[in-house]
């Protein structure tokens, strides 16, 4: 009785699972087969595997970065999104790719991919979007590229080579981004550009491109940004660009651009930012530039620009940074700058300016950066009561100034919210100024080369974010307080600097010494240099808690007692310079463990016994120690082999020194080998100045 049952059963058990297996295919539409197998290939084409991609899974819609769509002429889905930026992938491109004829985005930035791409990449019909930029692509881009969807063409960051004479513009009507900055490109483009009028942004820069400003580019009525900084451009800057008038961004730095700044900034209604720093300009600075209404950042630093100051604040409501620094413009500085509401970053350094800060000058409460460097201007105690008014003053430089004034020392001195005070170089009198203590908010502190004496006082420790402290080139007497050593941002990993005016470099020149350009406040190493001046008694083996410090400097006093052999726990030292004093005893041996110790000098002293081996020591050479008549070791002055060798010093366990062999050890002693070399052999009898990082803080 169960037997029509079961066959019954049985076909009805086969027709579900037959219709079961046709369901999907006819619901969801599955991944086109030729898609699949070129996806299938590019996957195997790479040196890496595509994170996100299972190649046996025959759905390649669901893989990482693909994206599929309805095709009008296909039942089945394709492929129009491939989007793998930043997925770590190696190896080369390879031609069947441009298969994926309804690719709408490519997108394969930020890899470590290379070779020369196909020409055929460059020939998809619907590609609207192609992004290659940060790879390592080579050769030249076909003449003919055929991408008549494309909207966006980026290959910046790569080593492309050859002319920039792909006529992309002949077929691409509707291309509004074009990045092909920082590659190798070369030669004139001033024939490129022709018919590409849909551009909005033009991105050339850092290419090898040379000969007048590009003249097709002034017939782009739409552009907004155009780039054409580091280059080899040269010429003047044509009239006709104030034809852009839609222009929002115009950078023309690093190249040899000669002549006036053209007087049309009237008709750049909408220019916001100009920069043309490192160029050959001369002349005035144009009227209609002065009197800019949409101007907010004026960036012409080294230029050969002269005449008078005279932007008009009534007229540009918008100006926020303004640097004109390192030109031949003259004095005084400008009264008429003051009524600028919105300027917040102000560079002068290296004009021929004279005379004092305008009183008026008290009114930039908008003002966070100033530099006024060897501007020859004079009373610094005038220009402090002037300056304490801009109540956001972060940053203030007044290096070569001054010269030889009083550095002034009332009480009621008040800049709350300084980060970086740098007034070198300017043979200061007086002493380290009273007034500094309240500016707890200090970050860095450079009053080197200047004539400050007395002692360095204990108060100098308590600033909270305090990382830089250069006090050296002055006539400071008494010993090192002890306070020095409880600085909590060289204690402990929590120096926050932020990037402010990553922009501005703070440049910072000494005689006798090459000039030292630091690109920002937060490239800087932690430091502590007391060098050159008269400073007495012990070194604080309490320094070894400065765990952070990566500089410290002290050579060149009349320190005295022995080197302690506590400075071990300094564990990120680079830079040790104990040189010139009047240090007895022995070198500590724990210093080996000091792994990535690279300049490190305590010649002429009054040292003697064995010099510590392993670690960096095997790297410093002899005129680290010279001037010590009682030093001996392996390559220097052998020391007679019938002496005992030192004691251990305490901290050099055998558990230390273990530590020593460990990866830091490995990077340390390469990044110092080659630094210690220049270092001791170039300059054997001068204190470190270099500040070269190992690595990043
Ligand atoms: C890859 O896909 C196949 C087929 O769908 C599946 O059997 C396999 O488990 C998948 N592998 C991984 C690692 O997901
Ligand atoms: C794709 O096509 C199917 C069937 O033709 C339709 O049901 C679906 O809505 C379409 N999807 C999209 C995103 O166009
Ligand atoms: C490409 O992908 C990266 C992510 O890796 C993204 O940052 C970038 O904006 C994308 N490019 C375009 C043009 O969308
Ligand atoms: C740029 O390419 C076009 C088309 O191939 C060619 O006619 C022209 O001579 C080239 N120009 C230069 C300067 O190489
Ligand atoms: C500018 O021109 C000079 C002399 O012609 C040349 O030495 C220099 O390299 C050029 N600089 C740039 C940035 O092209
Ligand atoms: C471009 O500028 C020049 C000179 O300023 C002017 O003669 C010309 O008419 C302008 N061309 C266009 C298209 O605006
Ligand atoms: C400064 O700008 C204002 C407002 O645009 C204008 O009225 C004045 O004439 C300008 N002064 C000079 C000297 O150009
Ligand atoms: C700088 O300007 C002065 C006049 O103010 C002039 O005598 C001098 O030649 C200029 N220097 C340069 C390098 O242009
Ligand atoms: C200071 O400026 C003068 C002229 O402006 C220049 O000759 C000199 O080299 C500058 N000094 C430094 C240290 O920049
Ligand atoms: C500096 O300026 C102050 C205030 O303006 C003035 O009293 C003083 O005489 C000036 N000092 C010098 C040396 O010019
Ligand atoms: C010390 O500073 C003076 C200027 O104040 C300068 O002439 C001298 O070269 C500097 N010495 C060192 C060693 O930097
Ligand atoms: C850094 O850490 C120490 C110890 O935890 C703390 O006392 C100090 O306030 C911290 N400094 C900053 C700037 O956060």
């Amino acid at each position: 009785m169960d037997t029509p049952e079961i066959s019954f059963s049985l076909p009805f058990i086969l027709l579900v699972s037959i219709l079961h297996s046709l369901i999907p295919s006819c619901q969801v539409l599955a991944c086109n087969p030729n898609d699949l197998t070129i996806l299938k290939g590019l996957a195997a084409c790479l040196e890496s595997d595509i994170g996100g991609w299972n190649v046996s899974n025959s759905d390649c819609c669901s893989w990482t970065g693909v994206t599929c769509a309805n095709s009008t002429t296909s039942s089945s889905l394709r492929v129009v999104r491939l989007e793998l930026g930043s997925k770590r992938l190696y190896g080369t491109v390879c031609e069947s790719l441009s298969a994926l004829d309804q690719l709408r985005t490519l997108n394969l930035s930020n890899n470590f991919l290379q070779g020369s791409l196909p020409t055929r990449l460059f020939q998809f019909q619907n590609l609207e979007i192609l992004d290659l930029s940060h790879n390592d692509f080579t050769g030249f881009l076909p003449v003919s590229i055929r991408l008549p969807s494309i909207t966006s063409f980026d290959i910046s960051d790569n080593h492309f080579s050859g002319a920039v004479n792909f006529s992309l513009c002949d077929i691409s009507t509707t291309i509004q981004v074009l990045d092909v900055s920082n590659n190798n490109f070369a030669g004139e483009a001033s024939t490129f550009f022709r018919s590409c009028t849909s551009l909005l942004h033009v991105y050339i820069n850092g290419n090898s491109l040379s000969g007048a400003f590009p003249v097709n580019l002034l017939r782009l009525p739409n552009l907004q940004r155009l780039h054409l900084q580091d280059n080899h451009f040269s010429g003047q800057l044509d009239d006709r660009i104030g034809n852009l008038s839609n222009l929002v961004e115009l950078d023309v730095s690093n190249n040899n651009f000669t002549g006036y700044l053209p007087d049309v900034f009237g008709s750049l209604g909408k220019l916001e930012y100009f920069k043309a720093i490192s160029n050959k300009f001369t002349g005035d600075l144009p009227n209609s530039l002065v009197n800019s209404p949409s101007l907010a950042k004026v960036v012409f630093s080294r230029n050969l620009l002269s005449g008078p100051i005279n932007f008009n604040c009534s007229a540009m409501v918008r100006l926020s940074t303004l640097d004109l620094g390192s030109n031949n413009f003259s004095g005084p500085v400008p009264d008429s700058l003051s009524s600028c509401k919105t300027l917040t970053a102000f560079n002068l350094a290296r004009n021929n300016i004279g005379g004092e800060i305008p009183n008026s000058f008290r009114n930039l409460q908008a003002l966070k950066y100033l530099s006024l460097s060897n501007t020859s201007i004079s009373n610094i105690s005038s220009a402090l009561q002037i300056l304490q008014n801009c109540k956001n003053l972060n940053m203030l430089i007044l290096t070569k100034n001054f010269d030889q004034e009083e550095m002034p020392n009332n009480v009621d001195l008040q800049f709350k919210s300084l980060k970086a005070l740098i007034i070198p170089n300017c043979r200061l009198r007086g002493s380290l100024p009273i007034w500094l203590r309240a500016s707890t908010m200090l970050r860095l502190v450079d009053l080197s080369a200047n004539s400050l004496s007395g002692s360095v006082p204990p108060w100098v420790g308590d600033f909270r974010y305090l990382f830089y402290l250069d006090l050296s080139n002055n006539s400071f007497t008494g010993g090192i307080p002890e306070t020095l050593t409880r600085l909590q941002s060289l204690i402990y990993n929590n120096i926050t600097v932020e990037r402010f005016f990553s922009e501005f470099p703070l440049v910072k020149t000494r005689q006798n010494a090459s000039g030292l350009q630091y690109n920002a406040v937060d490239s800087l190493p932690p430091t502590l240099d007391l060098s050159y001046n008269r400073l007495t008694g012990p070194i604080s083996p309490s320094f070894g808690d400065l765990k952070q410090l990566h500089v410290l400097s002290l050579c060149h006093n009349q320190l005295s007692g022995a080197i302690p052999g506590g400075l071990s726990g300094m564990k990120s030292l680079e830079t040790l310079d104990l040189s010139y004093n009047k240090l007895s005893g022995q070198i500590p041996h724990s210093l080996v463990q000091l792994s990535f110790l690279s300049k490190f000098s305590v010649a002429f002293n009054q040292l003697y016994g064995e010099i510590p081996t392993g670690g960096q020591f095997l790297t410093f050479l002899d005129s680290c120690f010279e001037g010590n008549s009682g030093l001996c070791g392996t390559n220097f002055k052998p020391c007679n082999v019938e002496r005992t060798p030192p004691p251990p010093q305490p901290g050099s366990s055998g558990d230390d020194r273990m530590e020593v062999f460990g990866l830091n050890f490995a990077i340390g002693i390469a990044a110092g080998f080659l630094a210690s070399v220049t270092y001791c052999v170039s300059r054997p009898f001068k204190c470190s100045k270099g500040h070269g990082r190992t690595r990043s803080r």
